[in-house]
């Protein structure tokens, strides 16, 4: 089958996937901040010890399933009756009577690469639970890993129609999807182990006893924001980490955040990139296979050379294949830069690799500008042989076919979600070649799922989202908006240059009572970051007053370890020091938003939220459903900063 674009719409995944080797250098990045968040100490409550009979246990050891309806907004015969079972696994080790429940969203993933993440403590999600005294639980999205119908074709992705995949995609949508998080916060129950006959009776977990948090990153990130959009209350504090908000389909954007770099840091190598997909598209274009086959042979190697002997050299089936590979060597460059950016990624290896392949000193007018076109071709090859497939960071081990993930997330791709990852040819630092663009992407789409209303050749439909949760002109009270300097998805974010800009960011969060000037929110952008750099940093610990200040001026060094994970070649990334920054942030906005029940949300409007068949107890007024008395959090902080 033919998947033209699949590898490329992946490069959204895996943002935990991040992990850095042995000891690095501790880069020394500056606190244009500290203060208020850096020095919050929040006072531990002396609770009863609550036991808990897995206080060091794994949770991956032991998923749960919750049964959900396919679809929850069709009625009658219009709608299956058909339920699936929805994975999630929870953490609660640190939980003690009165603590949050922690919602980490895992988004256009198998849970299986991340659920180790649960007993991290170094990790944001678990550093939460701690101080809070919360239950952690990590969520799986509808039509990832193992949740979604067992069936014939999800089993078997590869072997089924295009008819038998729209037919099981259907019912991936993002708003089935977000549903399914309402009707399991509100369904929720869990049952401790092993409690003694005296203990106190837990309360109930539900948001309407309990609090409820929100943590997502990417597309999860979204969702969190959605979330809080569409069920207002429904968590009383949302982390939208590098959350790309702003709906579109030709995301060419995505590109310029690393133009950019490259032209910065290495110059020569932003021209030799350019060359390359300028040489790309025109071999393409002239069908001509003299430099393109030989790439191949190298990079491919018997899988291309098993092709050239099924067809005839210059049938339009074989240059299919080319356009496919030649779009994986051309992506593969830019695999890893939003979550390591240029020196330590594979852009790295790249640039050195060919910069030096006729000189160790390299040429500040790059290869392609100073070589004859098949020497610079074949430095570009070196290159691309040096870095190799980008390795698979996807564990589908346990999945329900080690296919699902990836057309799930094409399939919400090519009917919803948009964010088409192409070249820009009238750029002149475009790096992409020609034949990676929104009408191939498109037919991609129309190839692998056929056309259907979900999946025209129109392309994605992003209008219904875009106008029910706003892009990034979402004004949203209870949400933190963290994004990294250098990400690429930034450009669709808060904090784009394109977003509008009479919103504000601040870092103030209101007191118990008060809430955001009109247009102001709760933002902060990491300084030398990436893609989901707070939650893939380690929280470290909070500086002294005086280190945080004399960093400012001294040069500091220090190293860091980071373990290897196994989810993803271990990748040597510089420390972001910034991180701590953002995570206290949003330490602070726990502490105040969960704690404080009056937080004003903006007048009500006209409910957003699909009607639903499933009777919920929020309607109307209740938007404050917590009883304060219920609550025994960590000291409440509002209003401080
Ligand atoms: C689903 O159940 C409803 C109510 O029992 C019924 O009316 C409808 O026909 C069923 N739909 C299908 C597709 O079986
Ligand atoms: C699913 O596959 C099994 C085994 O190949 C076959 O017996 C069964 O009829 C299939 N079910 C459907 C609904 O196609
Ligand atoms: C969830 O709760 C609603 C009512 O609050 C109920 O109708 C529904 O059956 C519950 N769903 C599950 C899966 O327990
Ligand atoms: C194909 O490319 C080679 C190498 O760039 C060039 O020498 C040759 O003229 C091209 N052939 C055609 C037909 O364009
Ligand atoms: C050219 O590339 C090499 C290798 O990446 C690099 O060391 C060198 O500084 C670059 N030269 C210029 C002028 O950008
Ligand atoms: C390509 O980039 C230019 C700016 O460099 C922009 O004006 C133009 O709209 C972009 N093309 C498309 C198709 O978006
Ligand atoms: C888009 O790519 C396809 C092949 O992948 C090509 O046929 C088409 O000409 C390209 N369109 C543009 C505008 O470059
Ligand atoms: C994938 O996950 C399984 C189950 O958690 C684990 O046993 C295996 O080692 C993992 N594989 C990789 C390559 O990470």
């Amino acid at each position: 089958m033919k998947v033209t674009g699949l590898s490329a719409v992946l490069a959204l995944l895996h943002v935990l996937a991040v992990a850095a080797a042995a000891s690095i250098p501790w880069k020394d990045s500056q606190s244009r901040w500290r203060a208020e968040f850096v020095h919050r100490k929040y006072r531990q409550r002396t609770l009863d010890r609550f036991p808990n009979a897995r206080a060091a246990g794994d949770p991956s050891k032991n998923p749960y399933y919750i049964e959900l309806p396919l679809d929850h907004f069709g009625t009658g015969a219009e709608t299956t009756n058909q339920t699936f079972k929805n994975r999630y696994y929870v953490q609660d080790a640190w939980y003690k009577p009165g603590g949050p429940v922690i919602f980490q969203d895992i988004g256009e993933s198998s849970i299986q690469g991340y659920v180790g993440y649960m007993t991290r403590e170094h990790l944001l999600p678990v550093t939460v639970a701690k101080r809070f005294n919360g239950l952690l639980i990590m969520w799986e999205h509808r039509f990832y890993g193992r949740s979604a119908p067992i069936t014939n074709v999800s089993t078997n992705i590869l072997g089924a129609t295009p008819q038998e995949l729209t037919d099981l995609y259907k019912y991936l949508t993002i708003e089935q999807a977000l549903e399914d998080v309402t009707v399991f916060a509100r369904n929720f129950s869990y049952a401790f182990k092993d409690l003694p006959a005296d203990a106190p009776a837990p309360p109930a977990l539900t948001p309407d006893v309990t609090p409820w948090i929100f943590i997502g990153v990417s597309y999860s990130g979204n969702r969190g924001a959605w979330m809080a959009k569409r069920n207002p209350g429904l968590f009383k504090a949302t982390l939208a980490s590098s959350a790309p908000v702003q709906q579109q389909v030709n995301f060419w954007q995505y590109f310029t955040a690393i133009e950019d770099s490259l032209d910065i840091t290495n110059r020569n190598c932003s021209l030799d990139l350019h060359a390359a997909a300028t040489w790309m598209s025109e071999a393409w274009e002239e069908r001509n296979t003299t430099l393109v086959d030989p790439l191949l042979a190298a990079v491919y190697k018997s899988k291309w050379t098993q092709l050239l002997d099924q067809f005839p050299v210059d049938s339009e089936a074989l240059w299919d294949y080319r356009v496919d590979f030649l779009t994986n060597i051309a992506w593969t460059p830019f695999e890893d830069f939003q979550y390591v950016g240029i020196p330590y990624g594979v852009l790295g290896i790249t640039c050195n690799v060919m910069e030096t392949a006729y000189n160790p000193l390299g040429n500040p007018a790059g290869v392609f500008a100073t070589e004859p076109l098949d020497r610079a071709v074949q430095a570009y090859t070196k290159a691309i042989v040096a870095v190799g497939q980008p390795p698979s960071a996807l564990n589908n081990s346990g999945s329900l076919d080690p296919n699902l993930d990836g057309h799930s997330w094409f399939w919400q791709v090519c009917s919803e979600v948009g964010v088409l990852q192409v070249a820009n040819v009238t750029r002149p630092q475009n790096l992409l070649p020609a034949f990676v663009n929104v009408t191939a992407s498109i037919e991609s789409c129309v190839s692998t799922f056929g056309l259907s209303d979900h999946v025209t050749r129109a392309g994605p439909d992003i209008r219904p989202v875009a106008e029910k949760y706003e892009g990034w002109n979402v004004e949203l009270p209870n949400v933190l908006w963290v994004n990294g300097e250098f990400d690429p998805w930034r450009a669709l974010s808060l904090d784009s240059a394109d977003a509008p800009r009479d919103h504000l960011p601040t870092t103030v969060i209101p007191k118990c009572g008060e809430s955001f000037a009109p247009g102001v929110q709760l933002r902060y952008v990491i300084k030398d970051a990436h893609h989901g750099s707070d939650l893939a940093e380690p929280v470290r610990a909070v500086p002294a007053v005086d280190e945080a200040t004399t960093a400012e001026s001294g040069s500091t060094t220090a190293t860091k370890t980071v373990e290897a994970t196994s989810v993803q070649q271990a990748v040597r990334s510089a420390p972001v020091v910034d991180a701590i920054h953002a995570q206290n942030l949003w330490l602070s906005a726990v502490a105040s938003w969960v704690s404080c029940t009056t937080l004003p949300f903006p007048p009500a409007t006209t409910p957003t939220a699909t009607p639903s068949t499933v009777p919920y107890g929020y309607a109307g007024g209740m938007r404050y459903p917590i009883a304060r008395a219920k609550l025994t959090l960590a000291t409440p902080v509002a209003g401080s900063g």
